[in-house]
């Protein structure tokens, strides 16, 4: 079953138009990757969906409502997670903080509930609840914008670029982190990467988009070992 369908989506900043009608979809419980070259609009194709940018034309449909033009926070309470590439903690708020932030809209026992939870995802963050988020390293710093969107409990959650200036080590435990959100906690995931291999390796499907449209699409495991797509957008 389809829980998420963006179709058709023309969207951009200001006058200029970014998205030239791209359209994804994603089941319930799947995970999906889209890559493509930089500047092809992967993370304004998210931002759309969240609402962050007005959407021109084109629907987004969430288990067969239309909530096209609905705000990020309506959309977050209907179950979205999102976790933008920059920008995705408070710096000069504690870890605590942040995961406080995440729950905002929660009672305190749903917060603190929604906390533990995190922890057993995160231990390393459970050990830093005092620390500043902008005192972490690049990987503690992408585990807490996760543990963030996932205080919500959103059904889809949607990641851009989580391994960005991770180590290759960092980079392969935040992937790790990812599969148990997918596989044991069953949601859907967005992830968005550059560099996809691991990403491609987790996921059921996978997206090319080139110049703000849709380029190709098949399994995970197909494009995986597509010769062209590979040379062309997995660094060969
Ligand atoms: N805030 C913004 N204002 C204006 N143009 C932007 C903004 N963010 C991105 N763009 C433009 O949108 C296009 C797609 O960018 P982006 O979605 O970030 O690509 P990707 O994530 O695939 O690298 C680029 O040409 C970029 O310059
Ligand atoms: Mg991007």
């Amino acid at each position: 079953m389809k829980i998420l369908e963006a179709n058709n989506i023309f969207a951009g900043y200001g006058k200029s138009e970014v998205l030239h009608g791209v359209s994804i979809y994603i089941e319930k419980e799947e995970a999906i990757t889209i890559i493509g070259p930089n500047g092809a609009g992967k993370s304004t194709l998210l931002k759309a969906i969240m609402g962050y940018i007005p959407i021109f034309k084109g629907d987004i449909y969430w288990r067969g409502d239309n909530i096209t033009h609905l705000k990020p926070h309506e959309k977050v309470n209907r179950g979205f997670g999102y976790v933008p590439q920059l920008g995705n903690v408070f710096p000069s708020l504690t870890v605590r903080e942040n995961l406080e932030m995440g729950g905002f809209i929660r009672s305190k026992e749903i917060v603190k509930e929604r906390m533990d939870k995190a922890f057993q995802l995160f231990p390393i963050l459970a050990d830093r609840l005092k620390q500043k988020a902008g005192t972490l390293s690049g990987g503690q710093s992408q585990m807490l914008g996760m543990a963030r969107a996932l205080m919500t409990d959103p059904e889809v959650l949607m990641l851009d670029e989580p391994s960005a200036g991770l180590s290759p080590m960092v980079s392969e435990e935040v992937f790790s982190i990812i599969t148990d959100i997918h596989k044991k906690m069953g949601r859907a995931i967005i992830i968005i990467e550059q560099d996809a291999y691991q990403s491609l390796s987790i996921s059921d499907r996978g997206y090319v988009l080139v110049m703000g449209q849709n380029e190709f699409e098949d399994r995970a495991d197909k494009i995986l070992s597509n010769e062209k797509i590979r040379e062309a957008y997995l660094g060969g």
